[in-house]
């Protein structure tokens, strides 16, 4: 298949990029770079062993979205594009909504009006709001969020299952992704947050490469077996696997949408995985713990059985595997990618 990736040069995307080019697609790739960097590109024309096709403008245009399908056919596309960064959010909402919401629309318009139906979205495990029972399960409703981020992703998911829902060819994946974390293990692309890390792992690895002092735990006294938050920790080359195996399903699914979670099933706490950190680098990672971050929930992770029955895809990699690969990309890269 010719797929387009939006936001192909971001964390997940690119390593998607990777695994779909060794699947035997044809990728092209559109990215803003609004939160990530051109030399991300040859790192991954290395890994793909030849050339990548990258548009860089943003999908809000929606003039520019539209030409591009005017001017290629595609039989399917992976969103990523996205802004993510849940306290940002809450600073700047409209920023949020504008481009997650806008660059969906001119997308979705555009794929409607050139014929390709085959949409792969990310979603994320936030939409389960505060209520869900653990594990998540995909039919839980209402879905709700407790940030603008957030419930930019549940507005969406509602937009695309109306969409699915008015008839015609759409066949639509909604990937809800619990922690992604972890490289691909050559080492030469990984995550590479701008400024301080919002989420833990990269915090971590910040720390044990010595640009950080030490880490904060957000929170000693969680109904958990060590009172630190657990979450569902997935490796991103699990992740790519599972966009590569949700794009195989709608090719040959009935159309309507489906949604799926993308997670391992199981939780592991702050605490389990500082330790596995210092296990897979040999460095200590100091830490304070501090009070609770607003808004934090105690412990979740996926059901993952839908993924597994369904597209034929569980994770495999360890919690040990997701540290070795962040540490080896994050001790070779220690400033990330170069500017
Ligand atoms: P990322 O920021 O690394 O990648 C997103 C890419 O999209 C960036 O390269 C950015 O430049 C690009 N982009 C943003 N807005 C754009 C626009 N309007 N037009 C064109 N390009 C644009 O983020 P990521 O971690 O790779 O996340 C990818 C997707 O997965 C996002 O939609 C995110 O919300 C979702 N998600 C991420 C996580 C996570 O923890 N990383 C968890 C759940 C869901
Ligand atoms: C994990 C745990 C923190 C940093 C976020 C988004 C979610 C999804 C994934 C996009 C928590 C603790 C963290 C630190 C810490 N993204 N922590 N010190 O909050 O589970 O999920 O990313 O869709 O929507 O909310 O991930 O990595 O920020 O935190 O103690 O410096 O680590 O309290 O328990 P989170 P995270």
């Amino acid at each position: 298949m010719r797929v387009l990736v939006t936001g192909g040069a971001g964390y997940i995307g690119s390593h998607t990029v990777v695994q779909l080019v060794a699947a035997g697609h044809d990728v092209v790739v559109v990215d803003s770079f609004a939160n990530s960097k051109p030399t991300v590109v040859p790192r991954l024309e290395a890994l793909i062993g030849g050339p990548l096709e990258v548009h860089a403008f943003d999908l809000t245009d929606r003039d520019k979205t539209e030409s591009l399908f005017a001017e290629r056919q595609f039989d399917a596309v992976i969103h990523f594009a996205g802004l993510k960064a849940v306290g940002e959010s809450v600073e700047v909402p409209l920023e949020y909504y504008q481009n997650n919401l806008d660059s969906t629309f001119a997308l979705v318009r555009a794929m409607q009006r050139h014929g390709c139906f085959r949409l792969v979205f990310s979603s994320s495990a936030t939409v389960y709001g505060d209520n869900a029972p653990v594990p998540y399960q995909e039919d839980y409703e209402p879905l709700s969020a407790a940030s603008p981020y957030g419930r930019s992703k549940v507005m969406i998911e509602q937009v695309l299952r109306d969409v699915a829902s008015a008839g015609g060819q759409w066949r639509i994946a909604v990937l809800r992704y619990f922690n992604p974390v972890g490289a691909h293990p050559s080492g030469t692309i990984g995550e590479d947050p701008q400024g301080t890390p919002n989420n833990l792992m990269p915090f971590i690895a910040q720390v044990a490469v010595g640009a950080r002092e030490e880490l904060y735990v957000f929170g000693d006294d969680y109904p958990t077996p060590d009172g630190t938050a657990q979450r569902d920790y997935i490796h991103v080359e699990d992740l790519a696997a599972g966009h590569v195996a949700a794009l195989h399903r709608i090719a040959h699914q009935e159309p309507g949408l489906r949604a799926w979670n993308l997670g391992t099933g199981h939780g592991t706490s702050v605490l389990e995985m500082i330790r596995a950190f210092e296990h897979a680098s040999g460095r200590t990672v100091p830490y304070t713990v501090v009070g609770r971050r607003a808004g934090d929930l105690a412990a979740y992770w996926a059901d993952a059985t839908r993924a597994h029955e369904e597209l034929g895809w569980s994770a495999t990699r360890t919690v040990d595997d997701m540290c070795a690969d962040t540490w080896r990309w994050q001790s070779s890269n220690p400033e990330g990618y170069p500017d």
